[in-house]
């Protein structure tokens, strides 16, 4: 009885939520980060909870709950000292190519290993067994990568799918990149057993995250530039195909599956085209690429573009690039 109270209170409040979505905003709340850590760009969780988060400065932090809150977990630099004394809580651009930004984050629940895309290193993995990133690849065909930006594993076999954004970006000419239209992003496979990375699509918009499908049989690469994100075949008649899953009026960034197999990508929509200043929305759509809900982010973000939105036992996260941004933003209903 009582249980079935709740399941008609909870259609009643999703219905009210569908028609009145400013009340969304009653559920939301933020989590601060440490001193100094800005931008929590990505996010992760393992078995026993997180959100593990990269944040601009190179650390990952681990969140541990309300009483201890967030703790260094990795930094991804070469060296220990210098990261520690050279990039914790910096916000200095050309720092970057020291200290690393952790950009993607993935968790391969099996192995207990997080993956992570560094904006400047490249595909890194960290275990159990140390503080500091392993390199698993800088670059492909010898030419190093120049801006990954995400990482998504197959949940089945290990295989890792990750992304880089644009060979000609840089932190300082973002808005150049855009408008100009770049399009050198490309999607590229690590296989764990062998080793190799393999391009699987280049010329992309401005890649920006990848997601992988609960069956393993496509991969979702979103483009920021193109505003639209394809859909590329992994297995069945259509394999080593590409098509189009859905368009955006906006900036799709990071892609996420939830545990229902929908996804939810941040979408950043242009009001303004001189100035590209945007409205962030969190916008859900199921695995036939229809949209299934949208909700305007502007109440707690203002016009402050949003990255990823990732679903963590009917919680949302929010993530943002941006170095005034100071705290994880969860949701409790979307
Ligand atoms: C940022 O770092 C660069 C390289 O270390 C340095 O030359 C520059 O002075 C720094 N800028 C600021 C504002 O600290
Ligand atoms: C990498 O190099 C191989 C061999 O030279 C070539 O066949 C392949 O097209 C190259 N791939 C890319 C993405 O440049
Ligand atoms: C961005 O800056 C880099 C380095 O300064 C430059 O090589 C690249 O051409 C710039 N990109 C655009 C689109 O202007
Ligand atoms: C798909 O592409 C990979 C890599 O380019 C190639 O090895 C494989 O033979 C292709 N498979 C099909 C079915 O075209
Ligand atoms: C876009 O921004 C420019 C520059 O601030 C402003 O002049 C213009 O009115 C804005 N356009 C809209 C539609 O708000
Ligand atoms: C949004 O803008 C208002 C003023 O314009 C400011 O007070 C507030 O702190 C901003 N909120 C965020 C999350 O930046
Ligand atoms: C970040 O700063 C910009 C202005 O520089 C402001 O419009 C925006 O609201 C700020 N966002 C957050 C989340 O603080």
């Amino acid at each position: 009885m009582a249980t079935l109270f709740s399941l008609v209170l909870t259609k009643v409040a999703i219905l009210l939520l569908c028609i009145a979505p400013i009340s969304l905003s009653l559920t939301f709340k933020k989590i601060p980060l440490p001193t100094g850590a800005t931008g929590p760009a990505s996010f992760a969780f393992d078995l026993f909870g997180g959100p593990y988060v990269g944040v601009q400065d190179s650390r990952i932090l681990k969140y541990e709950g309300p009483t201890t809150g967030f703790i260094n977990v990795f930094f991804v630099g070469n060296l220990i000292d210098q990261v520690e004394a050279v990039c914790d809580g910096q916000t200095n651009d050309s720092l970057g190519p020291t200290c690393g930004w952790p950009f993607g984050l993935d968790f391969n629940i099996l192995t207990q290993q997080l993956y992570v895309a560094d904006a400047y290193f490249g595909l890194l993995v960290v275990g159990s067994n140390g503080r500091l990133g392993t390199i698993l690849a800088s670059g492909v065909n010898g030419t190093r990568f120049r801006f990954l930006n995400s990482v998504g594993l197959d949940p089945l076999i290990g295989v890792v799918y990750f992304t880089e954004f644009s060979v000609v970006y840089q932190l300082s000419n973002i808005t150049q990149v855009i408008l100009n239209g770049d399009a050198t992003g490309s999607l590229l496979k690590y296989d764990p057993k062998t080793r190799q990375v393999t391009v699987l699509l280049t010329r992309l918009f401005g890649a920006a995250r990848v997601a992988v499908s609960a069956n393993g049989a496509f991969v979702l690469v979103s483009e920021q530039i193109g505003q639209r994100i394809q859909r590329f075949w992994i297995k069945g008649p259509k394999r080593n195909t590409t098509e189009t899953f859905i368009t955006f009026q906006g900036r799709p960034n990071k892609i996420t599956r939830t545990g229902l197999g929908d996804f939810l990508v941040a979408v950043n929509v242009i009001t303004n085209q001189s100035t590209q200043n945007v409205l962030p929305t969190v916008v859900r759509i199921n695995a036939f690429g229809t949209v299934v809900k949208r909700v305007a982010l502007d109440r707690q973000y203002n016009d402050t573009g949003v990255t990823e939105v990732i679903d963590h036992l009917g919680e949302y996260y929010i993530g943002s690039q941006y170095v005034n941004v100071t705290f994880v933003g969860v949701y409790g209903i979307l």
